[in-house]
């Protein structure tokens, strides 16, 4: 890694290259402090690397989003779509927080935010690779690699968290070329502050999503809660809020056109060094077949969970997750179809290897490491079909909590340490969480509708893919028989009691023999799947552990490439702590046409219809109307900004970062990337790729005079 990082800084002086790709771990930082002035940081960079002090001292992960503290009482801003879960695990049709907003006015009105809502601050990041793989053999059998690696993860895991209070865990970069252990406290007393009325939050909806122009105030606030001596705690009553050593100082004027802007936060997974052959198949069949799925699936919810009902708030979350995918997907197949991408990747592949020939010293060290790791990518992509249709099947909650469940009583048979990831004791709590989550998120006719849809989908396989247990023990032949099958899980949807809470969560303390004896129809599913399903489940760790010995090859082979190229290189995304930086900057969605890079109040009512999603609250049409911008007027748009673009390299994951300016003040949240650079998680292209940000100066203009959030305001440091 040494090596790597000077020849970052070498290549700096030597080519200035597109500054704004790349999403950097911290401690990579110092080698890019030429790009960093050159594009506006004013804070020295070397700050960026300490993790417990300012600024980074503040930013904080909900687990799948990103976010910050915002003042000294642990008050944490956040996108609207992250606390979507919790907003809707609160609300009713009848009472729905997600159509009217919420403001608590004091620390007693806060609501508990949903099962398993939680606050990461990450205080150390430290290189483990040597303990993770440094002793094992090349000569390991794919699945021996896996173990020893898990195990090795394991004790380092069981290790740091034995100071309570913390979670560990240890992610993989470069494929499995090096391993880091990551440490974090973990809050878990989480509570909804206050989440504007969804027609700002989710302005435009799923119609904008992924759009610019965009005009919507994707911003909330969770509160962070620990017990009176400062501890992470379960939820209580005398629980006190968290006091973060660093919260960010609120510039209320937003910024200004080239401003420098940065993001730290957690983007969660890119594939920016995939090779050619996983390319092709990725755009050529797996997205296209997937997304078909993607799009009958959500047919299915809106179909049988008819709008306003209890129903469908109860698949908010799970409807908005899948139109973001099911968008995003087209985007990739639109993108990859117009362009050169696989052309370019080829190309990539070709130089490298011509290279290898010119260099004996490399071409002995790396000479077979992508026809190897190609191979191995060919033969996992017969199984892919099956795998796909078996994997949508298992999204069914009855059968899959019945099979977590069972197993859970197999794997407590075990020495805690001994037993698969996801069934320690470090994991009750979240099994009991994601247990509970159950009946909020899930209605038995949209449940029934959507089982009967995806085993018929896995019925169409051959014979010889399928899982024969389940095959007999639901009586699905050759042919699906679809009022057969309806019939039986009428049934068993009838007579299982695991839709009731308190049932679900007594299974988690039962023996194996007590699953063996029950007559529950899903328990008994469960048992007579289980030894078919975890036979598969090892051919996949073998294929993993094979993964985890080609990957990093190729990878070493591909560094020394761009070391040879004076090229920096950075991990691709894998939901840790990156920082990646850029400027606010317009960009050309079409020849002959520039999009600038913000909207204004104005622009946002001339959307409005008054009908959903472009419906904006009679309250805020009326101040944009009255040109009520108070403090928050920006003189250049002569306006109110809204939402902004930046150059910075995001991706899933880094939704409710802190956008930071030059002296890492708050000036926004991300919460979105334009529609052309959702290929950019293969390919990067600069002059597509924008972030797409909520300001701050519409955030407190909607605080102050839309939602009276004064007693929000009064508790942040807002700098004008
Ligand atoms: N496109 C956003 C992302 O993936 C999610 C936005 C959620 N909003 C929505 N309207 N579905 O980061």
């Amino acid at each position: 890694m040494k090596k790597l990082l000077i020849t970052a800084a070498l290549s700096v002086a030597a080519l200035p290259l597109a500054a704004d790709e790349g999403m950097w771990q911290p401690h990579q930082l110092p080698s890019l402090k030429k790009e960093l002035k050159a594009a506006g940081l004013k804070i020295n960079p070397n700050k960026l690397t300490n993790l417990t002090s300012f600024p980074m001292g503040a930013i904080v992960s909900l687990g799948g989003c990103s976010a910050a503290f915002l003042s000294p009482e642990g008050l944490v801003a956040t996108n609207h779509h992250c606390t979507y879960g919790s907003i809707q695990f609160n609300s009713t049709a009848e009472d729905n927080l997600i159509e009217k907003g919420f403001l608590a006015k004091s620390f007693k009105e806060e609501l508990k935010a949903a099962p398993g809502s939680r606050v990461y601050v990450t205080e150390a990041v430290n290189d483990v690779t040597a303990d993770i793989i440094g002793k094992l053999p090349a000569s390991l059998s794919g699945i021996d690699r896996y173990k020893a690696i898990e195990n090795n993860r394991k004790a380092l895991i069981s290790e740091c968290e034995s100071e309570e209070g913390y979670r560990c865990r240890v992610s993989a970069f470069h494929g499995g070329l090096e391993y880091f252990l990551i440490k974090q406290m973990e809050i878990k007393d989480v509570r909804l502050v206050y989440a504007p009325a969804g027609a700002i939050g989710k302005y435009g909806g799923d119609i904008d999503n992924w759009m610019w122009p965009r005009h919507t105030g994707d911003f909330s606030f969770y509160r962070a809660y620990v017990s009176k001596d400062g501890k992470p705690s379960e939820y209580s009553e005398d629980n006190v809020p968290y006091k973060p050593k660093h919260f960010l100082k609120v510039n209320a004027d937003g910024v200004k056109d080239g401003e420098f802007v940065m993001i730290a936060g957690y983007p969660g997974s890119t594939n920016r060094y995939r090779t050619s052959v996983e390319v092709q198949n990725q755009f050529e069949w797996y997205y296209p077949t997937f997304r078909t799925l993607v799009h009958d699936y959500i047919d299915i919810i809106e179909k049988n969970a008819p709008e306003d009902s209890d129903a469908r708030v109860k698949y908010a979350s799970t409807l908005a997750s899948l139109n973001n995918v099911e968008k995003n997907w087209g985007s990739m197949i639109e993108s990859y179809g117009k362009g050169d991408f696989l052309q370019r990747k080829t190309k990539l592949e070709s130089s490298l290897a011509n290279w290898l020939d010119t260099d004996r010293e490399m071409s002995e060290k790396h000479r077979d490491s992508i026809n190897a790791l190609n191979a191995l990518i060919e033969e996992n992509q017969k199984k892919q079909e099956t795998e796909m249709k078996l994997w949508a099947m298992g999204r069914d909650a009855l059968s899959s909590t019945a099979a977590r469940l069972y197993r859970l009583a197999l794997e407590k048979q075990k020495p805690d340490a001994e037993r698969e990831p996801g069934y320690q004791e470090r994991d009750m709590t979240r099994f009991e969480e994601g247990l509970k989550r159950f009946n909020r998120r899930w209605d038995a006719d949209v449940a029934k509708e959507l089982y009967k849809y995806f085993v018929g989908q896995y019925a169409t396989l051959p014979m010889d893919q399928r899982v024969k247990s389940f095959d007999s023990a639901m009586g699905v032949g050759e042919n699906f028989d679809e009022a057969a099958f309806a019939k039986t899980i009428n049934t068993m949807f009838a007579n299982t009691k695991l839709t009731d809470q308190e049932t679900r969560l007594n299974w988690m303390t039962k023996s194996v023999n007590d699953f063996k004896n029950s007559s529950d129809p899903f328990i008994k599913l469960a048992v007579a799947t289980y030894d078919e399903n975890y036979q598969r489940e090892l051919k996949e760790k073998q294929i993993s552990g094979q993964f985890q010995q080609l990957r990093p090859k190729y990878m070493a082979a591909m560094i020394d490439y761009y070391d040879h190229l004076n090229k920096p290189i950075y991990a691709d995304a894998n939901s840790t702590l990156r920082i990646t930086f850029g400027n606010v900057k317009g960009y050309s969605p079409n020849d002959g046409t520039f999009s600038v890079p913000f909207t204004t109040l104005e622009g946002l009512l001339a959307k409005n219809t008054g009908e959903e999603p472009f419906n904006s609250p009679e309250k805020q049409n009326k101040l944009i109307k009255e040109k009520m911008y108070g403090k928050y007027h920006d003189k250049d748009l002569d306006s109110v900004q809204v939402n902004y673009l930046t150059t910075v390299d995001i991706t899933g994951g880094n939704s409710g970062s802190s956008t930071l300016n030059g002296n890492a003040e708050f000036v926004g949240l991300v919460f979105d990337g334009n529609y052309e650079s959702i290929i950019g998680d293969w390919d990067y292209d600069p002059k597509l790729k924008r972030g797409i940000h909520v300001s701050s100066a519409y955030m407190l203009w909607v605080m102050e005079y839309v939602d009276g959030a004064d007693n929000l305001i009064d508790e942040m440091t807002i700098i004008r």
